[in-house]
């Protein structure tokens, strides 16, 4: 499936997803315009400056926006009520239009997020589904009748898939007398793409925000689009705690059908040079991943998102990753993102939360270098860039909907944890609101934000600034091919990023100990220079033979 003429070679022949570094944004986070406590689109227009078009910007080269359309919030925008329109608390069509120019004026791409396996349940086309079973919207979801009753005289599902958010994964509805099936939550009913009707509106969604000038989609859990046509049950398997764990999801995920919605979703996408889309595998391997990348059509394979601190297991997964993928494949690289523990957080020493800032800010600058260095395009997650830490908030107090319904069978880490306001500043609601914030700022947020940041010339934040700089003005870090090297220190990862005569060395000390290592020999008549590092070293100096990497220390050299 995969071109690989398209998708090699110097970045002459490669595109803006591959060369640049895209900025997730949480509308609903980023910063609030009006002061009703919700950010906006309004309020993402206002904060531009800090990811491009300014000497002092982070220097991003795309935003990804999560979903802002019309919706409940059952699951705070992932259940859309309206595909074509904007939700009134971030804002009108007219402010997502300038928010598109603003960003386009200043060299940033936008690209959207568009959930198209399910919508909310309050769509019109879901009501007129359930009210009928004969009407124009009858079989746009997923609907069986009941196979016969419980031994307690409930309605029996029509087999055994579960729901990813606990539970089953099909609700009975008493006005239709019929079972729907769901992925998610009840109020998330998935569409079946197996009907004509519904893939031509879908299909015609994506061309809508084509025509709006939109760069790119982020396809949500796009995997997961069509089921088995019989619908058999999963066989069950010995699992983990959570009821999830208890089968194979061999029928309801990753159905052959779906290379062909994705050719028809390309042929659309593909009519507009320089367009992309990017699919979250729901809960996949890299396998999956393998299959399902193609031009213009990156995949987030998550295998980096999940792992410890650890430089063993990371070279271990990249290493898994280069195996599979191959030369050709383009990697998406991820750390956080809005459904997962914020990688500052997850990477801090356990019990110094408090006491391990140090370490723990260390290894958020390791982390960054590894991330902006990696072959592939990495994704941020705002806020990453100043450490952002989870909020504390228990399962209890959650507004994340699965959080609510955890329990034995379903254990869930409650994700609000990882959507805390921006903090701007110092002030009052950290700059992020004049009114009172969805969900609190962080008890941090006095010395954490981004003014303080920026005029501290060792902070995290300006860690994220020298590497997104030296990244775009060095070929092998955008475009090289990637070699892992075992380089003797434990606790070190350590790879070769080349493109023609350029080349960049890596070295990334985990340990909190200092680390000798190897230096790779270099070209002949060319030495390795310090082009970045966390500690003192000179930009410039010449590393040769075995160097000594401080404690965390990420060093990078550049062939020169
Ligand atoms: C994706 C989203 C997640 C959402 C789910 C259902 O995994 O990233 O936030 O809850 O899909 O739409
Ligand atoms: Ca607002």
């Amino acid at each position: 499936m995969t071109e690989p003429a398209a998708q090699l070679g110097p970045s002459a022949g490669l595109d803006w997803w591959q060369t640049g570094v895209v900025y997730q944004i949480y509308p609903r986070s980023f910063a609030d315009a009006n002061g009703d406590g919700i950010g906006d689109l309004a309020g993402i227009t206002e904060h531009l400056d800090h990811l491009a078009g300014k000497p002092d910007s982070l220097g991003v080269d795309a935003i990804w926006l999560s979903p802002f359309y019309p919706s409940p919030d059952h699951d705070f925008g992932y259940d859309i009520s309206d595909y074509l329109g904007v939700d009134p608390k971030y804002g009108s069509l007219d402010d997502f239009e300038r928010l598109v120019d603003a960003c386009h004026r200043r060299g940033l791409k936008v690209v959207i997020d568009l959930v198209l396996n399910h919508s909310s349940s309050d769509h019109p086309w879901f009501q007129a589904s359930r009210a009928s079973r004969s009407g124009l919207y009858a079989d746009w979801y997923i609907w069986r009748d009941a196979p016969g009753r419980t031994l307690t005289g409930r309605q029996r599902p029509p087999n055994n898939w579960r729901s990813w958010f606990g539970g089953s994964a099909w609700t009975w509805d008493e006005p239709r007398g019929q079972f729907y099936h769901h992925t998610f939550l009840p109020q998330q009913p998935d569409l079946n793409w197996r009907n004509p009707a519904v893939r031509e509106a879908l299909l015609g969604v994506v061309q809508t925000w084509l025509d709006r000038g939109v760069d790119g989609f982020r396809m949500d859990v796009f995997n997961v689009f069509f089921k088995d046509a019989q619908l058999r049950s999963n066989p069950r398997r010995i699992g983990r705690r959570g009821a999830w764990s208890w089968q194979r999801h061999l029928h309801d995920r990753n159905q052959p059908e779906l290379h062909d919605v994705l050719r028809d979703l390309r042929s659309i996408v593909d009519t507009r040079p320089g367009r992309m889309t990017v699919g979250e595998l729901f809960d996949g391997m890299l396998a999956d991943a393998a299959q399902l990348i193609a031009p213009r059509h990156l995949v987030f394979d998550f295998t980096l998102i999940g792992l410890p601190w650890s430089a063993a297991s990371f070279a271990r997964t990249l290493a898994a990753r280069d195996a599979v993928f191959g030369p050709e494949r383009w990697p998406a690289n991820v750390l956080s993102n809005h459904d997962q523990p914020r990688h500052a957080s997850r990477f801090t020493p356990p019990g110094r939360v408090h006491a391990g800032l140090t370490v723990a800010d260390g290894r958020a600058k390791v982390a960054a270098a590894m991330l902006l260095t990696l072959r592939g395009t990495p994704f941020l997650y705002y806020g990453e860039e100043i450490g952002l830490r989870n909020l504390s908030i228990p399962n209890g107090q959650a507004l994340d909907p699965p959080a609510r319904r955890a329990g034995f069978l379903f254990p869930w880490w409650n994700r609000d944890q990882a959507r805390g306001p921006m903090p701007w500043d110092g002030g009052p609601g950290a700059g992020f609101s004049s009114g009172r914030p969805w969900l609190p700022v962080g008890p941090d947020a006095a010395q954490r934000n981004v003014a303080a940041e920026a005029s501290d010339a060792a902070s995290i934040l300006a860690t994220y600034r020298r590497l997104l700089r030296l990244r775009r003005s060095n070929e092998a870090l955008i475009s090289g091919s990637q070699e892992l090297l075992a380089r003797g220190a434990a606790g070190v990862l350590a790879y070769i990023r080349r493109a023609g005569s350029d080349a960049a060395f890596v070295a990334l000390n985990f340990g909190s100990g200092r680390a000798r290592i190897d230096v790779p020999v270099a070209s002949p008549g060319r030495a390795w220079r310090v082009a970045f590092s966390t500690t003192e070293r000179v930009i410039g100096d010449e590393v040769a033979g075995a160097t000594s990497l401080a404690p965390l220390e990420a060093l990078v050299t550049t062939l020169a």
